[in-house]
């Protein structure tokens, strides 16, 4: 008891200071200045008394597994000490301690934060508990590549909340794809769990995973001046203040735990989340790209009133990150479409796009979608394209 009353006043001597109070203090929607204010209040508080950690925005503890198992415990790479030997993770099956660098054949193993990453074989899983403020919603970030040609998938799940996740190179050709997944805390401890539900020949198959951070999210209302929920991208998944990669966003997550609140990505593949910090952005500190052409949207599917007359505005530009071309973008609002072509140097700036339309049902769907594939010019193993930003929908008074 002494320990958490001395623990609670550190933790509040520390407070002022943490990067995450910070972010609490910079309200930028005035439109939910209440809630933001109140959610403040209540974090705050609870950090105070509970001692929760939920509000640190960042790795969860040893998230980039930098404290591994004792030497005892490693046969080789394989960690054989049981399911308590790497610090702060719960971990069962074939799970491998592995150091940047390493060789697996011919391939080098780069480790992308700090010099260790754990790879999860056939069956194997990490788990970790973590305090939340039961109700709210969270967003994980973690770095995932895979090891071997086999398709590789991995479970992340956060009781009742799950996905599987398809591991590929594709998006980012470091090998290593920052991945977020979206949960609803159901109680004040939750149970974070990695799970490789492979069954490949070589147990050593299987994918590596490093740095997994956790963001509370704060799902924004929509309003009068904008029926879209999160129109402009500002809430979202932890991003690595070090990865200059953006956050991929996996397709068929339930909408309302999104780790992109108010937002789905429909299509077979995911969507990019990216930051002012690394990438050119046309409103705000983050948009999203539409890297996969056709088979990557995202949509919102918002209330309307049958016959009212609607506007749907939005930016479309790109990210600054070498990916030029014509690209276009297609917007829906129900069986309305609008093409928004853009030329791009790759090198930042965007346009204003508008779709008027009148709506037939109570539920109008949103979408986005790029036209085309893109490649980055630097990099052609890296897709990109165009990005959105800053959606609004208003209805019209007047037609
Ligand atoms: C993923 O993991 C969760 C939690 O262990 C489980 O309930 C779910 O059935 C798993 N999904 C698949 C497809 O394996
Ligand atoms: C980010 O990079 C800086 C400079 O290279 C380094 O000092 C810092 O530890 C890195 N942070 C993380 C979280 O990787």
């Amino acid at each position: 008891m002494l320990h958490y009353a001395f623990f609670s006043f550190f933790l509040l001597l520390l407070l002022p200071f943490s990067r995450q109070y910070l972010k609490l203090a910079e309200f930028h929607f005035p439109q939910n200045m209440k809630g933001r204010s109140f959610m403040f209040m209540s974090v705050l508080l609870c950090a105070t008394f509970h001692v929760s950690f939920s509000i640190i925005d960042g790795l969860v503890a040893n998230g980039n597994f930098e404290l591994g198992p004792k030497p005892s415990e490693l046969k080789g790479t394989v960690v054989v000490g049981g399911s308590d030997s790497i610090p702060e993770w719960k971990i069962s099956g074939f799970v491998e301690y592995i150091k940047s660098g390493q060789k697996q054949g011919d391939m080098l193993l780069v480790v992308p934060e700090g010099a260790y990453a754990v790879r999860l074989g056939n069956e194997a899983s990490i788990m970790q508990r973590i305090s939340v403020m039961k109700g709210m919603y969270y967003s994980i970030t973690f770095m995932v590549a895979r090891t071997c040609a086999q398709e590789e998938r991995l479970n992340i799940s956060v009781t009742p909340d799950w996905g599987v996740i398809p591991i590929q190179t594709l998006y980012t050709s470091s090998g290593w794809d920052p991945i977020a997944f979206g949960f609803k805390a159901e109680s004040a401890t939750v149970e974070l769990l990695i799970h490789n539900p492979g069954k490949e020949e070589d147990p050593a198959c299987g994918p590596l995973i490093d740095s997994v951070a956790i963001r509370t999210l704060f799902p924004p209302k929509a309003t009068n001046k904008n029926i879209i929920k999160n129109g402009d991208f500002e809430e979202g998944p932890y991003i690595f203040p070090n990865s200059s990669w953006g956050v991929i966003i996996p397709p068929n997550i339930e909408d309302d735990h999104s780790p992109l609140p108010g937002w789905m990505v429909e299509s077979l593949k995911a969507v990019k989340y990216i930051d002012s910090d690394h990438f050119s952005v046309p409103q705000g500190k983050r948009a999203v790209e539409l890297i996969a052409g056709k088979e990557s949207a995202i949509a919102q599917v918002v209330r309307t009133i049958p016959g009212k007359t609607y506007v749907l505005s939005f930016s479309v530009g790109d990210a600054s990150n070498s990916c030029e071309g014509s690209m276009i973008v297609e917007a829906f609002a129900g069986k309305d479409t609008i093409k928004v072509p853009y030329e791009s140097k790759g090198k930042g700036g965007y346009k204003r796009a508008a779709l008027k339309f009148v709506a037939v049902g109570i539920r109008t769907r949103i979408m986005f979608l790029s036209t085309f594939y893109t490649m980055r010019s630097d990099d052609f193993s890296s897709l990109c394209g165009p990005v959105i930003d800053d959606v609004k929908l208003v209805s019209l008074r007047k037609p």
